[in-house]
Parts: C-alpha cells; structure tokens; sequence
C-alpha cells in the first residue's frame, strides 16, 4: 500500500493530495533493453475520464473502495468499465474535438488477463505519456514517471494475478519547473502516445547492451558493454554471422565488456550498412540491427568514417495533422524520404526526443541524426529538482538510442539565454552525455550574441559542435549583420547553423519584401544559403523546418496557430518555392 496518508482527512481538504505519489519515479535506472524483444501490446480500447481535478489521485479511485467497513455501499464517483473508450496509444487533441485544446489529467483504464510463468518477470513498458504519469495496478500504486517523450519502465512481477485491471493516469498540464517550461513553441499534446507494452523476462535478464566502433581504433575494433539486471557471473556470447564473429564476454558481477577485432563495412547515409548482432546470456537473449561508424570533430571539421562531410539537414517536429505526436511509421518514414528527396544527409529532430522508431528508420534508410532534449528557453536553472528531470530525460534517450548509427549529436537545449546558472545547468547536461556515451558528440542550439554579434555563449566551451540559431532576414532584418556575425566569430570547432527560415503561408505570394510571403521566405534561403556556404566553419545546417507545426502562439491572420516556416504545408502536400532553393544548394554540394 502506499507508504504513508494524511490521517481522517478526506479528499476535499487533502492540500498535498500528490506528496504520497512522488515515490516510485521510473528513470532511467528502470529502462532495459527491449528492442526486438517479444512484448505483448495493451494498446486498443482504453476506457477514460476527463479528470480536471485530479479527483482520481485524490479519491484514490485505483483502491475501488465501494463498501465502508461495515459492508455499507459507498458513493463513487467513477465507473470505470462505463466511461466511452479511447484508442491508445494517441494524442487526445486529435481524438475529439472537445479535448483539441486540452491541457490536464485524463484517467485511462482497462482489465487484461494474465498467464504468468513460474520464475518469470514482468515489465510494463509506456513509450512515452506526457508530461507525468501516475500507473496503479490491482489497486495497487506502481509508480509515476516524469518527461513528456522518454520511456517508463515500471515491474509488476509481484503485483500481476489471472484478471487485472490497470490504470493511468496521464497529466499533460505545463508548468514552469518542468523540462520544457509551460512556455514553447510548439503544440502540447497530451496522452499516453507511445505503445503500451507486456514484456516477460527471465530472473537475471540483458538490462544494457551497448555496441558499437571503438573511436580512434581505425575502425577496426567493435566494443560491447553488457550489464545484467542483477549481480551474478555469467559468460555471454556475443555473435555477427555476417562478420564471422562469435565472442564469449566474461559477466562479474552483473557486468562485462570485451574489444573484439572487426572491420565491418562502415554504416554511412549513402550506404546504411546494418549488421544483425546477437547476444546470448544464461537463459536471455537479444539481438539488434547495428550499423557501424565513426562520429569525431578534428578542429572545425566533422569527420564520419574518417572523411569531412558537411551536415545538409532539416530540423522537424514530431507531429501529423492527422496524429499529433502519435506518428506512424509511414508519416516518418514520408518525412525521411521527403529529407532525402531534398538532397539531406541529415535531421534535426526538434526539440525533444522523438518515438525511438524514428532512428530504427533512420538507421534503415540512411539519414543522420540530431536528438535533443527539451531544454528550451527559459528552464528553472537554478531548482536541482528541474535539473535532475532534465538528466533524466536525457539519459534515457542515450540509453534508449545507443546502438542507433543514424544518431550522431546529442543536443542538450536550445535557445537558452547565457547566465551563469543557464551555464553551470547545461555543462553539467553536455559532461553527462560525454559519460555515458563516448561514441557521439554533444552539442546544443545556441543564440547569437547580439551585443557583441558575435558567437560567444560560453556554453559552446564544453560542447563538441556549436549549434547556432539565428534569424537574420526575419526576426533580424537586418541581412547584412549575418556577415558582421561571423566576421567577429573566430570559432575553433565545428558550427552547425541549427536554425534559419521565415514565415510564409502557402501559395501567399508577393515581393520579397513582404514577411509571410512565398517570396520573403525564397530571398532569406537564397541569401542566408549564399552566406553560410562561404563561411570556413559552418560545417552543416537545419534551416527551420520541414513542414509547418501547430502552435498556439502564432495567431496572425498568415499563421492561424501555426508557424508557417516550413518548407512544405502541415499535411506536406504542398512544397512552397524555398524547398526547391535548399534542395538545389544540397544537390551541388551532394555533387548531383
Ligand atoms: C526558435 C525556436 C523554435 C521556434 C523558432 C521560430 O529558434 O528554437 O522552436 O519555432 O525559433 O521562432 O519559429
């Protein structure tokens, strides 16, 4: 039962109805490894509530109290085999009209029978549910998690019996201590949007497989790090048929790793080379599709494979008029192929991370990636709460995309102004990534110094690529500064301009000196394309973006609750002129 209750006060005068739930927080101690692990899905008919006041949690509904101690029948206020139902995983904006606008708790429920096997364990796995959710089975609290596009791992081996009922409650309410704040640019989905997943596990099962090229060895040598759920001694045996490779991995104590020669046939964009790995350990088993390459900054170049290339990207939203942020994977594999079709090599994936699906398919199809966390704006620097929520997110998104080739940066923010508390927040994010992952680079979206306009955050010190944004031509008209910025920047590694674009309704045309225009936003690609091609360390761009995104903050009669800078309309139907500008600057630089 739940660890402690204010005593004889009912719900109505519980003022800290949510302290007893902030115990039990999935993180990323809780996450395994689970990628092509048979699962058994709860998604389909989920019955829901629309719970504004928490009445849930504050009534403990989960404990489904219909009887006092007397066997008197109680009131409740739910039923929960009698609400209407739900589809999940999905987005309740794009549901139904009536929860378009909705920013609250909803309260998701349904039975499932259970065959247990003896010696088993059994894990619960959401996706991703944003922002928090709250997860009760058999009566019983199970635990929350935090971050709005990470997986929650919760088990429930003890809790399960033949018949069970579980609930979630889902909470998308923006705050400002959270990460992102109550305030971004993009539209806040709620819901559980991500698969909703069984997995059965034996007693000591793979938590941690990690393999990848060791940096430096001239490609030639594969590393793999394995880390069982619980201390014991084991020998695991690792096997790429395709390489003729089968290599036992010593396990002391839950642990291992080994550094075995290889030379693989580099994974790149132009050929997305992917190996079937295997690993074997006491009665577990796991495989993954790997590619294998190599990710290094030398000075002001980025080097893949050994070789300078420079990053022709785009950055995209995780979201479909259709589905909200609850992609299928023919809307992310259209926008991969639509990248490509425009000449990419590479995606900003903005601003948080996307369903792990979306670097699978990047792997398959060859596109680099860019993942981030939503460090964005104004973030509560100075709360070690907000900071240690912050981590979280993005030590579940290393852990969770390891073994993806396509991911090549880390990115931990965006857009956040230079403070000393900003600094000390996000040094400490971008020391993190570098730890738990070697193999990858760390960068993050930085502003322009407008008062020295120059590229100056002090941020860029302990990231491996300076992502700038900057907006010259549409929030700084003033084209000429972008020549002025960079001739007062001397930068000494690699910059990757993460962001330019404009405005401009579909098919709207007009002179160029019209903001919203078809014809503004084709002048600002075309000179800010002119510029950036000529600048020595500017080593890739993701001009601001792919196609227009829903957002509550644009409501000019051009905007309508979007954000026009996309290259193609909502539905990407419809290319505006700009798409063809990048398109034919990336083809010359692709040498087509
Ligand atoms: C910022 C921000 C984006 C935003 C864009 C814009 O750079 O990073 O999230 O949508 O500018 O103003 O359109």
């Amino acid at each position: 039962m739940l660890k402690y209750r204010q005593k004889n006060v009912s719900d109505i005068n519980l003022e800290d109805y949510l302290g007893e739930y902030e115990s039990r927080q999935a993180t990323v101690r809780d996450l395994f490894y689970d990628r092509n692990r048979k699962s058994e899905l709860l998604n389909g008919l989920w019955h829901y509530a629309v719970d504004q006041y928490d009445t849930c949690i504050r009534q403990h509904w989960f404990e489904e109290r219909h009887f006092d101690a007397k066997g008197n029948t109680l009131p409740v206020d739910y039923s929960f085999d009698e609400w209407p139902t739900m589809q999940l995983p999905c987005c309740w904006n794009t549901e139904s009209e009536k929860f378009e606008l909705y920013d609250g708790s909803m309260v998701f429920t349904r039975t499932f029978r259970n065959q247990k096997t003896e010696g088993e364990r059994v894990f619960l796995k959401l996706g991703a549910v944003n922002y928090i959710c709250r997860v009760f089975l058999n009566k019983q609290y199970l635990g929350m998690h935090r971050g709005g596009s990470t997986p929650a791992y919760f088990e429930i081996t003890d809790l399960l019996q033949d018949e069970n009922r579980i609930i979630i409650q889902a909470d998308s309410t923006r705050r400002p201590e959270q990460v992102p704040t109550e305030n971004t640019d993009w539209f806040n989905y709620g819901g559980v949007y991500r698969d909703i997943e069984l997995f059965r596990l034996p007693a000591v099962f793979i938590k941690r497989f990690q393999i990848a090229l060791v940096p430096g060895s001239d490609f030639g040598k594969i590393r793999i790090r394995v880390q069982l759920s619980d201390p014991a001694e084991e020998t695991a045996v690792l096997k790429i048929d395709e390489l003729g490779i089968r290599q036992e991995i010593s396990i002391h104590d839950g642990e291992g790793e080994a550094v075995i020669d290889a030379s693989p046939e580099l994974w790149s964009p132009e050929n997305p080379k992917l190996y079937h790995v295997e690993l074997a350990c006491g009665s577990d088993a796991v495989s993954d599709e790997v590619g294998f390459r190599e990710i290094r900054v030398e000075g002001r170049d980025i080097l893949l494979n050994g070789k300078p290339l420079f990053l022709r990207g785009i950055s995209c939203h995780e979201e479909s008029v259709a589905n909200g942020k609850a992609l299928t994977d023919e809307e992310r594999l259209e926008n991969i192929r639509i990248a490509k079709e425009m000449g990419c090599n590479f995606m900003r994936l903005a601003h948080y991370p996307h369903n792990e699906r979306m670097a699978q398919l990047a792997d398959r199809e060859g596109l680099l990636l860019w993942e981030e966390i939503p460090v964005y704006w104004a973030i509560r620097f100075t709360r070690e709460e907000t900071y240690k929520d912050a981590e979280n997110q993005l030590l579940e998104l290393v852990h969770r995309d390891w073994n993806r080739a396509s991911v090549i940066i880390w990115s931990v923010g965006n857009e956040n102004a230079d403070s000393d508390e900003r600094l000390e927040f996000m040094k400490n994010l971008a020391e993190c990534a570098k730890k738990a992952d070697e193999t990858r680079l760390v960068s993050a979206a930085c502003l322009v110094s407008y008062d020295e306009m120059a590229i100056a955050d002090r941020l860029a010190e302990y990231l491996d690529v300076i992502g700038l944004n900057e907006y010259m031509g549409w929030y700084t008209p003033d084209f000429g500064l972008l020549n002025t910025l960079f001739e007062n920047s001397n930068p000494q590694k690699p910059v990757v301009v993460t962001e330019f674009g404009a405005d401009a309704l579909p098919g709207h045309r007009g002179s160029r000196f019209d903001k919203g225009t078809e014809d503004c936003q084709i002048d600002v690609y075309e000179k800010q394309v002119e510029t950036l091609r000529g600048i020595p360390y500017v080593k890739g761009m993701t001009p601001w973006i792919l196609y227009d995104f829903r957002c509550p903050r644009r409501t000019s009669i051009i905007q309508g609750y979007y954000n026009r800078k996309g290259l193609l309309s909502p539905d990407k139907r419809y290319r505006k002129p700009a798409f063809y500008v990048l398109q034919k600057f990336y083809r010359e630089l692709a040498g087509k």
